[in-house]
């Protein structure tokens, strides 16, 4: 099982029609997709996530404009700046997720390896870190 966090790059096909990119699940990414969502109409300012999933993973990608994902796994925090639809990140179970920065128009796909569960969900940092450190 995959616990780390990574840029994965996505297979990009050049054509002068338009480029093309695909993912194929268990292939470009660690697990089977149960589940897909996107976020849009970010107004200036605005971040989303602000918590953790016990069992969830996910693969974001910035499909259009730009965006920053901040994953924290209890004991460093990094900061990953999205903006080319050719690559995107992968996010283990157990991280803490923040996302900030969206440009005007930007469109985050985000693939997921569970179905909606608002028990999956750690809202609160202090619980995050007790739940890790299980
Ligand atoms: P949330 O996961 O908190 O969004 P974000 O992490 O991007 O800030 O979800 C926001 C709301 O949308 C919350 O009320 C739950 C609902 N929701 C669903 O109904 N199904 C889903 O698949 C997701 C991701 C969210």
């Amino acid at each position: 099982m995959e616990n780390k966090p990574k840029i994965i790059q996505l297979p990009k096909i050049l054509d002068r029609r338009g480029n093309l990119s695909v993912i194929e699940e268990w292939k470009e990414i660690p697990f089977k997709i149960e589940r897909t969502y996107w976020i849009y109409d970010v107004p200036g300012g605005e971040a989303r996530g602000g918590h953790a999933y016990k069992e969830n993973q996910e693969f974001i990608v910035a499909l259009s404009g730009s965006f920053d994902v901040i994953l924290d796994d209890g004991k460093e925090r990094q900061t990953y700046s999205l903006n080319r639809s050719y690559y995107g990140l992968y996010v283990p179970k157990g991280i803490w997720r923040e996302m900030n920065n969206f440009s005007t128009n930007s469109l985050a796909l985000i693939l997921s390896s569970t179905g909606f569960n608002q028990e999956d969900y750690l809202y609160d940092y202090e619980q995050f870190k007790t739940f890790i450190h299980a």
